[in-house]
């Protein structure tokens, strides 16, 4: 089964999905995006997924041309038709095609793409081992609760972590800890779960969400706030928390240890409550 892909409402095999170079995505990133998996062969959390995608379309004055209706059911279909165990499926919704000009175009009519690939793992080893983080200055704009394709600032932050034989970047803004490049970042200490804010300096991630939900029904202290560097340096844990990672311990920072340099075991918990409480389908 080749990938398949979904353009304006047609599926095709994903290497036949072409897009115009006048697409405003192309040009400017002027659009927006959600990743989705599945567990199980069936889409995890797409309500919040498509939630998060009209809250992002809506905050660029882009107006989705689906309802969530249509982009459940090309989903699900999108699923059935690529066949893989599990799968990662791809929303993209641009402002479309126009003559090049920042300002939006009189006319216009929305690209709406949906890829389906198939979900690779991420290597097991590293969720029993933890990961290794580097922190750096975060550079990207003041909006990043929309989930836009200008994914320059987190790109160039994931290749710096990558070269630096790190798992994850880890954005730093003011002296305070926001985000990973792909992830949201917790830290554990005297037992409480912190993390930053929702606001606008970071995605407000639905994995991020669940696993608060998660901590605060097992009666863990949930403290969302600003979270020094200093701080995030002396946790007893740490974390990253998102679609691809789900909740990934991390025992390095900036090779240094993290507590005792070893996955923490509140981590340890919140990742075993996220299997059981949110992938397992309800008996
Ligand atoms: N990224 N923060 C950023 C900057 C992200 O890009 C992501 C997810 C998250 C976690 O969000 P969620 O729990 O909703 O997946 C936080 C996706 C997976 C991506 O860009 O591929």
């Amino acid at each position: 089964m080749p990938d398949i892909g979904l353009l304006n409402g047609r599926f095709m095999p994903l290497d036949r999905l072409m897009v115009p170079v006048e697409d405003r995505g192309y040009q400017f990133g002027d659009g927006v995006y959600e990743v989705i998996r599945t567990y199980r062969g069936q889409p995890f959390q797409t309500e919040a997924h498509l939630a998060r995608l009209e809250r992002s379309a809506r905050s660029i004055d882009l107006t989705s041309p689906y309802r969530p209706e249509q982009w459940r059911a090309w989903i699900h279909e999108g699923i059935q038709r690529a066949g893989y165990p599990e799968s990662k499926v791809y929303l993209q919704l641009t402002r479309g095609v126009a003559a090049r000009d920042h300002a939006f175009p009189a006319q216009s009519a929305p690209t709406a793409v949906l890829t389906v690939r198939q979900m690779v793992e991420m290597n097991p080893a590293l969720r029993t081992s933890g990961v290794e983080v580097v922190t750096m200055e975060d550079i990207r704009w003041a909006r990043c609760d929309i989930k836009s394709l200008n994914l320059l600032g987190n790109v160039l932050a994931r290749q710096r972590a990558k070269t630096a034989g790190a798992f994850e970047a880890i954005f730093v803004r003011d002296g305070n800890v926001t985000e990973g490049a792909v992830s949201n970042v917790m830290l554990v200490k005297g037992g409480a779960v912190i993390t930053a804010p929702d606001d606008q300096w970071i995605l407000s991630g639905v994995t991020r969400r669940l696993v608060l939900d998660l901590a605060r029904k097992h009666g863990l202290p949930v403290e969302e706030r600003a979270v020094s560097i200093e701080e995030f340096r002396q946790a007893d844990e740490i974390f990253l928390t998102g679609t691809t990672v789900e909740v990934l311990p991390v025992v390095r920072v900036d090779g240094r240890a993290v507590g005792q340099g070893r996955p923490g075991r509140i981590a340890g918990q919140l990742a075993d409550w996220f299997t059981e409480d949110s992938i397992r389908p309800p008996r």
